[in-house]
């Protein structure tokens, strides 16, 4: 398989400039400016262990895999507020003033074109900086004119989009979303059941761009989206930024699993203050939310295959919305958990996390790869990408892998493949024997 080289400008378009966008683009223009590091980003910082005889055996990923550089990086977006970027980084107080100040004029010059929005879908937003068109197949296409412009003005070879808006309300998939050309009649009659953030994925698929999910909304992960991406030869990926809580559910749950300690109950509840948490406080918009993390332990815990230590769990998740504490998140979790002769104990999490610190490195990784996975030639679902979702997007009858390490092995593999190296074999015997032999 040949990759392409990354040659040229990325253009990174993100649908939502709050404070996940602004903080992945401060964040960017601060390391480009050496003032700062891309902590959690493995595609900046993580290495990869090749099964080479001699030779670098831990590359850097970057240098492994010809992945756009910061420097090539050109931002836009879209959002239903005015503010250029850096009113909005200021008003989300994730970075600290004196970080957005060394980059104001970068950040100044970044403004959101039009947003396509629908308030039906988030009822706590009321932004006016929104398009209007006759129907929602006209809104596509001037969001498909938005990205022709921004690609010509800002001279990028090459695009990938990023959805970092808000949460959309709760919707189940149904006819108008089962086919392409369902779909497509139902643009055209401005069907209610196509959300905002579906008009968006179908303008850049239909471009051939590609388009990952950092919500828990639908998005791309309705058959008729996937279709389009196979026709189009377009990775698509979602949903939901795996941060915070989540991230803490899947390292630890296969922990326990893997010791066949027996778990009984998992209580979760979060505090959050910001815009995200403002939104989530509508039980229609926290239903999408709570889906999306529940399905997180029954699939590696697995009840069907060890009904005896797993057949009991009661997972509970609760999200508050609690301005005074902003963007930094703060969840606990108890953990009721039993072992030998049935034996109970406890475990006590309190996270006091910043959820856009830990989600916008997500966002980079997703952007390069996307863009590195439409070069290598993958089109349709990019499950190897699941190891940055909450609720990772699957061909319809697959189970999602939401083991983090095997999420990793699987994307790492998956790199190695592609780039013509053996996978590197599991099995510690045959690492054993080898350096015995070597
Ligand atoms: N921060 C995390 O740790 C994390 C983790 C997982 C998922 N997420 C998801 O990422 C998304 C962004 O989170 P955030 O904290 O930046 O939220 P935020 O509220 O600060 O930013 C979202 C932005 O999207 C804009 N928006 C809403 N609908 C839009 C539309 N149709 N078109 C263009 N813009 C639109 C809003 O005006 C807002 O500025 C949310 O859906 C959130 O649930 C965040």
């Amino acid at each position: 398989m040949e990759v392409k080289e990354a040659t040229g400008r990325l253009g990174v378009l993100l649908p939502g400039l709050g404070a996940v966008a602004t903080t992945l683009i401060a964040g960017v223009e601060a390391v480009k400016k050496g003032i700062a590091q891309p902590i959690g980003s493995i595609t900046q910082m993580g290495n990869i262990h090749l099964n080479r005889k001699s030779g670098n055996n831990y590359p850097k990923i970057k240098e492994f895999v010809p992945l756009a550089n910061l420097g090539d990086i050109v931002f836009g977006g879209w959002d239903v507020y005015e503010d250029n970027v850096y009113v909005a980084a200021s008003r989300a107080k994730v970075l600290e003033q004196h970080t957005l100040d060394a980059l104001r004029p970068e950040l100044e010059a970044l403004k959101p074109m039009k947003a396509v929005f629908d308030k039906s879908y988030i009822k706590n937003l009321d932004g006016t900086h929104v398009k209007e068109g006759a129907n929602k197949m006209v809104l596509a296409e001037m969001l498909m004119e938005d990205i022709a412009k921004f690609q010509d003005t800002r001279g990028c070879d090459r695009l990938v989009i990023v959805w970092c808006g808000s949460t959309e309300k709760y919707i189940e998939p149904s006819e108008v979303h089962a086919t392409l050309a369902a779909f497509e009649k139902g643009l055209r009659e401005s069907d209610p059941r196509i959300a905002p953030s579906m008009i968006y994925a179908y303008a850049a698929v239909r471009m051939g761009i590609p388009f990952l999910n950092g919500a828990p909304n639908l998005t791309v992960d309705i058959p008729a989206i996937v279709e389009l991406a196979k026709k189009t030869e377009t990775p698509i990926g979602g949903k939901d930024f795996k941060t915070g809580q989540t991230l803490m559910k899947t390292i630890l749950a296969p922990g326990l699993q893997a010791r066949a300690l027996g778990v009984k109950g998992w209580f979760s509840t979060n505090i959050l203050g910001n815009r995200d948490g403002y939104v989530l406080d509508d039980p229609d918009n926290f239903r999408t939310k709570e889906v999306s993390k529940l399905s997180v332990l029954e699939d590696i815990l697995r009840p069907d295959l060890s009904p005896e230590l797993y057949n009991e769990l009661y997972h509970k998740i609760r999200i508050n919305y609690y301005p005074p504490h902003g963007d930094n998140k703060e969840s606990w979790d108890n953990i009721d958990i039993f072992g030998w002769l049935g034996y109970s104990m406890q475990i006590k999490i309190n996270f006091l996390c910043r959820d856009s610190i830990l989600a916008a490195p997500l966002v980079l990784d997703l952007a390069l790869f996307g863009d590195f996975a439409k070069r290598a030639g993958l089109s349709g679902i990019q499950e190897w990408l699941s190891f940055y979702f909450k609720s990772p997007q699957t061909a319809p009858g697959q189970r999602a892998e939401h083991d983090i390490f095997k999420q990793l092995t699987v994307l790492q593999n998956t790199l190695r493949k592609l780039m013509g190296e053996e996978l590197v074999n599991p099995e510690g015997l045959t690492y054993a024997e080898e350096e015995i032999t070597a």
